[in-house]
This record gives C-alpha cells, structure tokens and sequence, in this order.
C-alpha cells in the first residue's frame, strides 16, 4: 500500500513540474490602490469578466469584454487578455486561467489589476483602457554586461531592427527574428492600432538598446507591448517559429516518461508484493 502512495506522489510531482512549463514564469504583476467591498456586486462583476477572459482565451489569442454596468453595481469593468502569438489555443487557455488565479491572490478585493506571465497578458479595471496606447516602462531587465563581441552586438541590432520593421501589408502584433545565436521576440496586446503598435514597440526596442546596452539578453515591458532578445538562445524556445511543436514535443515526452515511471513503480510494487507473498510461503512451510 505504502508503495502505492509513492507512486500517485511521484506522478502528481512530475504533473506539477510540466505545469511550471515556461509559460508560466511569473513577469510582474500590479493592482490598483483602490479596493472594492467584499460581497459588493462589483466583485461579481469582476468574476464574470475574469470567467469571460479564460472562456475565450481556449479560442482566441486576444479578447477584449466590458460589463456594463447594473441596476446593483454602477461601475462598468474592462478587462483584456493576450497570449503570445506562438501558443496555441490550448497553451493560451491554460496560461489565461493561471494568470488569473495569481491575480485573484496577488489583487485580492483590488478595483484593477494586471500580470505579465511569460506567456499572457491578463488586465482589468474600471478606468477604461481599451484601445489606450500606454508606454510606461513596467518591467525592465537586462542580462549580465560582460560585452557582447562587435560581431554579436552586430547580430543583436539586426534582430531588433527586424523586429522594428513592419511589413506595412501583414501588421503583426507579434513578431520574431533570429541571427545567428541571437532572438528577439516582440508582442504588442491586440487593443492597439497597426500605428499604436508600431509607435510602442519602436520605443521599447529603443529603450531595450539604451537601457541594455552590451547586455547578453534583455527584456523590457511596457503597459501595452513588449520587446526581448537574447544572444545565445535564452528564448530560442520563445521565438522559434517551431515553438509550437518543440513544446507540444516536450509535452509528449513528459508524458511519456510519467508513464515509464508509473510503469517501473508499479513493476517495483508488484515485485515487493511477490517477494512478500513468497517469504509468506516460506515461512508457512
Ligand atoms: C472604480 O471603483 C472605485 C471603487 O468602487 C470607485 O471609487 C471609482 O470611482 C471607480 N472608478 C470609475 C471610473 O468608475
Ligand atoms: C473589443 O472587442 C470587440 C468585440 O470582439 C471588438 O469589436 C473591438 O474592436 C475590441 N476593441 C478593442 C479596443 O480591441
């Protein structure tokens, strides 16, 4: 029996661990200084939005809602949310309801909120900023400065004037580059214009290239868009166009290999209860 139980632990750890996938990582998160009452039907409100943000997010990678207000609650309550752009519907759903169940603890009662998880966006509030180019610089972080080469400093500012350029015909709001060792991956959030987007990720690269200067990788987060590279292969994962079959890749082998270890558990359990069955016999006779 007690074998048993190291078994069902054993699977339930390694299921916790292919959830910590790097989708997941934490990047910030923020909540506004103004609380609501527990109990008030502004709390509904926020629910409901929060449950309409992870309903859509298992068929789309961006959303906007707003709940109009009701006979019972005055305020109206906008909300979006935003998958990076190589996740399928899938990945972006498990990532949305992550996001808000770290924002329903980390913004407890709070009126608004915003998290950044590597892989989504999730924002609301009940000041509207729908459609709201915002720049702020939220987050900024810049790998260790030990002097990218010329020739890496090189590649660095292709794969972020790449990044820059928009081929006016396909806008993207999300885009990626590679040369040689280094990636960029850039995400604006769905509610900006093709010029909005633009203008916000110009200043985030620009900033990146200032802040980070010979910095090995860099990430900087504005409130609606963000632009990240890295000499090496820090996000190949994120920014290769294959991302969606490397992970979908890693997601078959852990499952795999739970099974195998389930398997050899459960081998190992068999054969200690064979051994105990046997030492019954023997000490019968
Ligand atoms: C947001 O909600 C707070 C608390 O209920 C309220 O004080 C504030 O006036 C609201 N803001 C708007 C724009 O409705
Ligand atoms: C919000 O969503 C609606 C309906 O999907 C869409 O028509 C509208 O353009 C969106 N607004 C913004 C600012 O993204």
């Amino acid at each position: 029996m007690a074998h048993q139980h190291h078994v069902v632990l054993l699977a339930v750890m390694i299921i916790m661990l292919s959830a910590m996938a790097d989708t997941d990582s934490f990047i910030f998160g923020g909540c506004s200084q103004v609380k609501f009452m527990p109990g008030s039907p502004y709390e509904n409100t926020v629910n409901s939005l929060l449950t309409s943000l992870i309903n859509s997010a298992t068929f789309t990678n961006y959303n906007n809602f707003t709940i109009q207000p009701t006979p019972s609650s005055s305020s109206t309550v906008y909300g979006l949310y935003q998958c990076r752009g190589d996740l399928s519907n899938d990945r972006c759903s498990r990532c949305v309801e992550r996001a808000v169940s770290q924002l329903g603890t980390l913004c407890l009662d709070a009126c608004g909120g915003a998290l950044q998880l590597d892989g989504c966006f999730v924002k609301y509030d009940n000041v509207s900023f729908l459609g709201v180019e915002d720049k702020t610089a939220v987050m900024k972080k810049c790998g260790p400065s030990i002097g990218l080469t010329s020739d890496a400093m090189t590649r660095r500012d292709e794969v972020l004037a790449y990044l820059e350029t928009s081929d006016g015909s396909t806008y993207k709001t999300y885009r990626t580059s590679g040369s040689g060792n280094a990636r960029g991956v850039a995400q604006c959030t769905g509610d900006l214009s093709p010029s909005e987007c633009q203008d916000c990720l110009s200043d985030a690269i620009q900033r990146l290239k200032m802040e980070c200067g010979a910095s090995t990788w860099g990430d900087m987060y504005l409130a609606k868009c963000y632009a990240r590279y890295s000499e090496g292969g820090r996000y190949s994962r994120n920014s290769n166009d294959d991302s969606n079959h490397n992970d979908d890749e890693i997601e078959k082998t852990l499952a795999i290999l739970i099974g195998l270890i389930a398997g050899v558990a459960l081998i190992i359990v068999f054969l200690s209860f064979l051994s105990k069955v046997c030492e019954k016999h023997k000490g019968g006779k």
